[in-house]
This record gives C-alpha cells, sequence and structure tokens, in this order.
C-alpha cells in the first residue's frame, strides 16, 4: 500500500505563538512520526515576500520556524522538511501554471478580494498597493502543492480556497496536456483549537495578542497572566465557557484535567490561581523543547545543514516532475 502524501506550508513572516503550535506544529509533528503518513513540511519563503519587504524578518522568522519545528522533535527521516525557495523548480512551475490558471479565477481569491474592497471602501484606485505577488499567490501555492503529488493538505479554515484553486488549476493542467498531477484535497481538522489570544480574539500576529511559544519562563508567565477575564472575585463561580484562561488550558490538558478545571471554574477558582495552575501545565509541555530550541538557535549551522539535506531529498521529487511538466507543455530539446 502506497503511503498517504500529506504536505504543508508556513509562510516566514512571524515568531510561532502558542496559536501555531496547537492549530498547525503539533498535530504536523505527530503525522511526522507516523509511518503511514509521508509529510512535506516547508518554510514557506516565497509567500513571506508577498506580506513582508523586510529581509531581516524573512530571514529571522525562517530560522525562528525551523528551529522550533525541530525543537519540538520533527522527525526528519520520516518526513521531508526543506525551504521553498531551495527548490528552484517550484518558481518555474509557477510560470507554467501561471499561464494555465485562469485570471477569472484569480479574482476571486480572498485575499485579493478584501485588499481591493479595502481600496474601494477608502476611495483609493482599487488597486492601490496590491502587487503581482499577492495576486498570484493561489498559483505559487498550487506549484507547492502540485510539485509533490500531495493528496492531502491540512490547512485552517482561510486556506481551503488555495486548495481548491490548486486542485482546479491541476484539472485544467492534466486536461489540456497529459495526467501530470494528483488532485489536492485540503484537510481541515474540527478537533483542533483554534487557539485565543489574550485579548480573547483568535490568537493572531495581526491583532498582537499572542503567547509566544519559545520566550523564557518568566516571560511565558507574564503573557499568561495577561490574558483578560472578567472581575469576579474568588470565591464567585466562573463560566469556563467563557474564558480564554479555560479555552488554552483545554488545548494542553488531558480530559480529566479539563474536567477537574470545570469544576474548580464552577466553584469560584481565583483568576491568579486558574493562571498559575496555567502557565505550569503549558510550561510543563514545553520547556524541554525551550532547551533544545534554545541551543538550535546558536547553532544556525546544523538548522542550515538539515533544511540543505531537505531540500536534496525533495528536488529528487521536484526535478523528475518537472520533467514531465516540460516534456507535456513542448519545452524540450529539438533533436
Ligand atoms: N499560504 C499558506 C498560509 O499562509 C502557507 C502555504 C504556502 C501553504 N504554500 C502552501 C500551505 C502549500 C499549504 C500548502 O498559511
Amino acid at each position: 500500500m502506497s503511503k498517504q502524501r500529506v504536505l504543508t506550508g508556513i509562510t516566514t513572516t512571524g515568531t510561532p505563538h502558542l496559536g501555531n503550535y496547537v492549530g498547525a506544529i503539533r498535530p504536523s509533528i505527530v503525522a511526522s512520526r507516523d509511518d503511514s503518513i509521508e509529510s512535506f513540511f516547508f518554510l514557506a519563503d516565497y509567500h513571506a515576500l508577498i506580506k513582508c519587504q523586510d529581509p531581516d524578518t524573512v530571514r529571522q522568522s525562517s530560522k525562528e520556524i525551523a528551529a522550533t519545528w525541530l525543537a519540538l522533535g520533527l522527525d526528519t527521516e520520516n518526513a521531508l522538511f526543506y525551504r521553498q525557495s531551495d527548490i528552484p523548480e517550484i518558481p518555474e512551475l509557477t510560470w507554467v501554471l501561471s499561464c494555465n490558471a485562469a485570471k477569472g479565477l484569480m479574482n476571486r481569491a480572498h485575499a485579493y478580494k478584501a485588499a481591493v474592497q479595502a481600496n474601494e471602501e477608502t476611495g483609493e484606485d482599487p488597486d492601490f498597493g496590491i502587487t503581482m505577488g499577492l495576486f498570484s499567490y493561489p498559483v505559487l501555492m498550487a506549484a507547492d502543492i502540485l510539485m509533490f503529488k500531495a493528496g492531502k493538505i491540512p490547512v485552517g479554515r482561510d486556506q481551503i480556497q488555495h486548495v481548491e484553486m490548486a486542485r482546479d488549476i491541476a484539472q485544467r493542467f492534466n486536461h489540456n496536456f497529459a495526467e501530470v498531477f494528483t488532485l489536492p484535497e485540503a484537510a481541515v481538522d474540527d478537533n483542533v483549537a483554534v487557539l485565543q489570544g489574550t485579548d480573547g480574539r483568535k490568537m493572531s500576529k495581526s491583532y498582537n495578542n499572542t503567547i509566544p511559544l519559545f520566550q523564557t519562563e518568566k516571560q511565558l508567565r507574564k503573557s499568561i497572566n495577561k490574558i483578560k477575564t472578567n472581575l469576579l472575585e474568588p470565591g464567585q463561580p466562573k463560566n469556563p465557557d467563557d474564558s480564554t484562561v479555560f479555552q488554552v488550558w483545554s488545548a494542553f490538558a488531558s480530559d480529566a484535567e479539563i474536567a477537574r478545571m470545570r469544576i474548580d471554574f464552577e466553584n469560584g477558582i481565583a483568576w491568579g490561581e486558574a493562571k498559575k495552575q496555567l502557565f505550569e501545565l503549558v510550561n510543563a509541555e514545553l520547556s524541554d523543547a525551550r532547551v533544545r530550541y534554545n541551543q538550535l538557535m546558536d547553532d544556525p549551522a546544523h538548522i542550515e545543514s538539515v533544511l540543505l539535506e531537505g531540500a536534496q531529498r525533495a528536488r529528487e521529487h521536484s526535478v523528475a516532475l518537472m520533467q514531465k511538466v516540460r516534456d507535456a507543455i513542448g519545452i524540450s530539446a529539438i533533436a
């Protein structure tokens, strides 16, 4: 039986936070250790350029994300872990796919549409501040996916449309030329928590409400203490279901611990006490990895060598696939 091939990219524009950990990193690392799955994980640094024109941020974020995944125990023997920009076939395929992707399809991409709408609302030219990178983003993502014949793409809800576009582009290519591409499907796991940030909204860099994954213990305690709560006093019953403290607790605790905390809430646990327990729980899960993370951040040459090895393995696939694509479209030697 052939293994299921799973692929996902991480845009390198920020520092990993607890929301990334719970929503994407932790399940991916579990998958990386599963023998029945062939995982492809990569740093989407070309995607980073769409949102970020600061070279130091892109560099630093690539380093932090790679160190984070390695520190948390990504199995780089079983999974392929690489950097998008180390695979020159990806921009090559992006161009070929651009010539097969309907512009009308790209006009419907949420991120692009939102940018146009924001311009219209402020009375700007609809194209104001919109690069071709933003417009073509789904084509680059299609190249990432189709290059490695990935069947299952674990993504957040905001990315489903992009995977569907990749599928659409693949279908069109297969129909027009040859059956080269596997049709991908988005996999959204409803059991994975979308973590709330310190202000109660979805944890996200753009809301400035994140709890970074690998800060010092002291900083982690401080961040957890910043989580917004209501003004109920110790002894007053608290509703776990509208509490960010409880929501984050649930993403880290066992079922038994979740049930116990629910009762503590109903019995009026003090916010200070609940946060103290939350810090201890999160810290216990992260503290060993934090040590490895700091070691890796001090040894960038090691990170680099792991990424280059991953790229070498990935290119065995991408060079072969690109050859098929070239043959199919008529870009080949004359004699
Ligand atoms: N665009 C994705 C995001 O922002 C990251 C990404 C790039 C990706 N290429 C991908 C995800 C391919 C899945 C497959 O989250």
